[in-house]
């Protein structure tokens, strides 16, 4: 990207960060609803690039190597419906694959890497030039849509992103308790917390709107977003 005036698709696209398990991708999804545009989950992508960094047996403790790896990658992120992305490796639609316990294990360990940062910041980036987006992640405010207009960081303590995250797996059939939960959602906070990403609110981009979510309802944080969005896109 050069420092020639951003896409106007950039400038309109919604950048949502938080830390894991904070609601992005519920709310992310809702509102790309709202506003038809598709929603784009970057941690699909990091979870991809872990996918095939365990598929070809790279060792990720060698940085160098995972990163001349990631950036040789055939990886795109296609939508059929706006709430619904789709990640492809090398054409094949990968996207059922990326919540493997092998996956979540190692994902951090990937996305810690500087050089792969750089190449899925800027893939994003490109993506998000054809047409806006909204797109949740660690970094989107502060790094990847620096020029959107609309950025909010959605905030939530500990016990309740963790209450929340025991929700979805045992929805998803997956059998599991809070303390463990709890305790995994606690690892991950410690392993995200590289300096890189974003996953306290006071490593919200300056002009992000941080919406404390615990007592909030997702349609609450849902309305809070697109009324942001209305706002700062002179809509009435
Ligand atoms: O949001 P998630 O749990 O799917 O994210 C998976 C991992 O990718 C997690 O370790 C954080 C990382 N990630 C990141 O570093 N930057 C992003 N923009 C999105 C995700």
């Amino acid at each position: 990207m050069t420092a020639d005036a951003p896409p106007e698709s950039i400038a309109r696209s919604v950048a949502i960060d938080g830390p894991t398990a904070s609601g992005k991708s519920v709310v992310g999804r809702a509102v790309a609803e709202a506003l038809g545009i598709g929603f784009f989950d970057t941690g699909l992508m990091y979870r991809a690039c872990t996918l095939a960094v365990l598929r070809a047996k790279v060792n990720n403790e060698d940085d160098a190597n995972v990163a001349a790896f990631i950036q040789s990658l055939n990886l795109d992120m296609r939508w059929q419906e706006p709430t619904d992305p789709r990640v492809f490796l090398d054409e094949a639609d990968v996207t059922s694959l990326l919540r493997d316990p092998e996956v979540e294990r190692t994902v951090s360990l990937v996305s810690r890497i500087a050089e792969v940062r750089d190449e899925l910041v800027h893939r994003q980036r490109i993506i998000a030039s054809r047409e806006p987006v909204v797109m949740a992640g660690r970094d989107i405010g502060t790094r990847v849509l620096v020029e959107a207009r609309t950025k909010v960081f959605l905030d939530a303590s500990t016990e309740i992103r963790a209450r929340r995250r025991l929700g979805e797996e045992l929805d998803a059939g997956r059998s599991t308790n809070f303390g463990e939960v709890l305790t995994a959602t606690r690892r991950r906070d410690d392993l995200d917390n590289t300096g890189h990403r974003a996953i306290k609110r006071e490593q919200a981009a300056a002009d992000a709107l941080v919406i404390d979510t615990d007592a909030l309802g997702i349609d609450q944080v849902v309305e809070h977003t697109l009324a942001h969005y209305r706002a700062m896109n002179g809509a009435a």
